[in-house]
């Protein structure tokens, strides 16, 4: 038993791994936070409430407490508390009262699905039910934790139990209070080429927030934040990490409140939403999953890492080697045909690359990117023969046939369009704004959703395709969904959401030997509700070593390296044109579920045998991406070197890759402090012929002076054993 609840003093105890999470059901009826870090007692902790605390505030008068100075599980406006409200409700009259009060509490053995929507799978769930006497407007509180995860997983469900429509003006996740004290402000920034840059700022008092309104996670900002003591590191300090499993537009926010205390929450974001809940009807909300580390930055990602991996990512494929692919788009651009795209597929026979993906430009007319998303039939005047060719070739060759898709999208200059202009997003008489000479199909329309289920499937079917590349390259504008009433249309980006997520389940779990990849012009849609469905996604159209030490450093916050979809490109680099040397470019993608996308036929023979020795070192070491521990140890924000070691989690196998961004005269003497080891083991590490105990690893460290070649951009990779 995990979960606990004290009837005499009415605290709950929630404990997953090394962590406690234990509120109070205090005398009003309202659940009261209590506590959320490391593993303690089952005590009396009620006297860190705040009740004790002078105020001036106004409370209900049947109540004992002031809401404002209480620590919320859930908030709500007009009743006293000012902090920032979880959820908002217009009632019938217009008015936006509503006070949740205790009303009774399930604990399940299993933990049940969201019914529109992608979460963790799991065990033992705690939901607390609250209800508005008043207005029999309700909520459910959903609480999961994990005998071997320091996470906790949350949601609301919102409920309807009034004879009227109401109106939910916001609808967050959760609510989270951190005890008073000094925090940074942790978030992933960026854009098309820069997903994922951390930035870590004070957390000031007031509210500090982070959103998408493009109906995507978007690369602007990704649904995530940590809130870390300001002393935290990588390796030390209490940090709090929030990844909401969601994918369109979301909104989190931090709130310092004049007490000190701080209040996190969120979830869909509540500019441009409003929700009609008919009489009732429930509103499921994403699922939150919030993680606790003692252990500084590194324990937080590690636990995000184990959550995504044992939980979410599908079982078929999150810990089986992953296909290293080569793939055509740095290469051709949409200039191939069957000869051009044969002689990728040979350079790649025996190499140990064993799936060959063809990108954009196959279907429709698409010479270019100004037509034919939308006509999911192949090109034969390119394609001589239709895809069989050419999948028989890959076939032939002893390679698995890869296609990329972007079926959310309608080219104005497609066959579909003009059978079916109703089916892109617009708003009737405007002109729709254009984004790469393309529209987004309305996926809150049921026949929409129908004709993209039907075109996928069938290519698939058709040809026995082994890999999907999904494609997502435009943010929606013109928010409006022809022919919904207009009291709904503020339901847009959500119902967005659940459209996507109805077509994944009925294509993704339809074709399930089928592996899916997650693109987004790059990586655009990264976040935890795409990779319930793929495996990996494609981090980053840029694809040049040393943005990518960047990128890969930040998007490792919260998700596995297993999950990070990294290739070796052309090199000058297509994004930045900068040179790097093939080792590097292969040190950097073996960080991620690695894979080529250059013209295998520009290689020298040198660099193909390289090739193929690096695949075979990949293999060798790929338990160690899909299921190892990551330490991130040299910063490449703020530090001349990246450096990253993937431990097995016996301990007995670790990688470590170092890189040197420039050269520099008399430069300082680099160090590298192994972590992760056993320091009791004996290890011997390969490049230095050399056999040390952990601890030294771990303390002394390992001296790179001699091991860099004379040059900027140089890696280097470790291979560390027990012996
Ligand atoms: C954007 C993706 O990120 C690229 O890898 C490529 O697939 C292009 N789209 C094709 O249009």
């Amino acid at each position: 038993m995990s979960i606990i609840f004290n009837e005499e003093t009415k605290i709950f105890y929630l404990n997953g791994k090394n962590i406690t999470y234990s509120f109070l059901i205090n005398e009003d009826g309202f659940p009261e936070h209590l506590y959320f870090g490391e593993k303690i007692g089952f005590d009396d902790i009620r006297y860190t409430r705040g009740i004790g605390r002078k105020s001036f505030e106004a409370k209900p008068q049947n109540n004992k407490y002031y809401n404002d100075l209480l620590s919320p599980e859930i908030s709500f406006f007009g009743l006293g508390d000012f902090k920032e409200p979880t959820f908002q409700v217009k009632n019938k009259t217009g008015d936006r009262l509503c006070e949740l009060k205790y009303s009774g509490y399930e604990i399940l053995d299993s933990k049940p699905k969201i019914s529109n929507m992608p979460s963790l799978r799991g065990n033992e769930t705690l939901i607390v039910h609250l209800s508005d006497e008043f207005t029999n407007f309700a909520a459910d509180l959903y609480y999961s934790v994990y005998e071997d995860l320091n996470i906790i997983a949350r949601r609301i469900v919102y409920k309807n139990n009034s004879d009227n429509p109401v109106f939910l003006e916001r609808a967050f996740s959760f609510s989270q209070s951190l005890p008073s004290g000094n925090y940074d402000f942790i978030s992933l920034f960026g854009g098309w080429g820069t997903e994922r840059h951390i930035e870590r700022v004070p957390l000031h008092h007031g509210i500090s927030s982070i959103d998408s309104k493009r109906t995507s996670s978007s690369a602007t900002l990704n649904p995530f934040i940590a809130i870390a003591e300001n002393d935290a590191t990588e390796i030390s300090g209490n940090v709090y990490g929030f990844s909401l499993v969601y994918s369109s537009s979301y909104i989190l926010k931090a709130e310092k409140y004049s007490t000190g205390e701080i209040i996190v929450t969120g979830g869909i974001n509540d500019f441009d939403f409003t929700w009609k809940l008919e009489s009732e009807e429930i509103f499921e909300t994403p699922e939150i999953v919030i993680a606790y580390s003692g252990e500084g930055i590194g324990g937080m990602s590690r636990a995000f890492h184990n959550a995504y991996r044992g939980y979410l990512i599908n079982n078929k494929f999150v810990s089986k080697p992953r296909p290293i692919v080569i793939n055509n788009w740095e290469a051709t651009y949409f200039d191939f045909n069957n000869d051009k795209l044969k002689k990728i597929v040979d350079c790649a026979e025996n190499t140990g690359i064993d799936t060959f993906v063809l990108d954009d430009g196959w279907f429709g007319k698409r010479n270019n990117e100004k037509c034919s998303l939308g006509d999911w039939n192949v090109n034969t005047d390119k394609l001589e023969g239709g895809l069989k060719t050419i999948i028989d070739y890959t076939h032939s060759k002893g390679l698995k046939f890869g296609l990329w898709f972007e079926p959310e999208m309608i080219s104005p200059d497609s066959d579909l369009f003009r059978a079916h202009p109703e089916y892109a997003i617009s708003v009737p008489g405007r002109e729709n704004s254009m984004a790469r000479y393309q529209c987004v199909l309305d996926l809150t329309k049921s026949e929409v959703r129908d004709f993209i289920v039907n075109s996928v499937n069938k290519i698939i079917k058709e040809n026995g395709i082994d890999y999907v590349k999904w494609d997502f390259n435009r943010n929606i504008t013109e928010s409006f969904s022809l022919g919904r009433e207009s009291d709904r249309q503020s339901e847009f980006a959500h119902r967005y959401a659940l459209g996507l997520y109805d077509i994944f389940e009925r294509i993704v779990y339809e074709n399930k030997n089928v592996f899916f990849e997650g693109c987004s012009g790059g990586g655009a849609r990264f976040d935890p509700a795409i990779l319930y469905y793929f495996p990996q996604i494609w981090t980053s159209d840029c694809s040049d070593a040393e943005e990518r030490t960047i990128i890969q450093y930040g998007t490792s916050m919260v998700y596995p390296l297993s999950s990070i979809s990294c290739h070796v490109s052309q090199i000058p680099n297509h994004q930045c044109f900068r040179t790097t040397e093939f080792k590097t470019r292969t040190n950097i993608a073996q960080l991620g579920a690695t894979g080529y996308e250059l013209d295998l036929s520009e290689l020298s023979s040198d660099e193909i045998s390289e090739l193929k020795e690096n695949i075979k070192d990949y293999r060798n070491n790929e338990d160690l991406i899909l299921k190892g521990d990551l330490f991130r140890i040299d910063n490449p924000n703020t530090s001349e070197f990246f450096s990253e070691m993937v431990v097995s989690k016996d301990k007995n196998k670790a990688i470590l890759t170092t890189y040197r961004r420039l050269l520099r005269p008399n430069a300082e003497v680099k160090r590298i402090k192994m972590q992760g080891l056993d320091k009791n083991k004996k290890y011997f590490v390969s490049e230095l012929n050399g056999t040390f105990s952990g601890s030294t690893l771990m303390n002394v460290g390992i001296q790179l002076k001699d091991l860099f070649p004379r040059y900027d951009f140089s890696s280097f990779k470790f291979h560390i054993k027990a012996v």
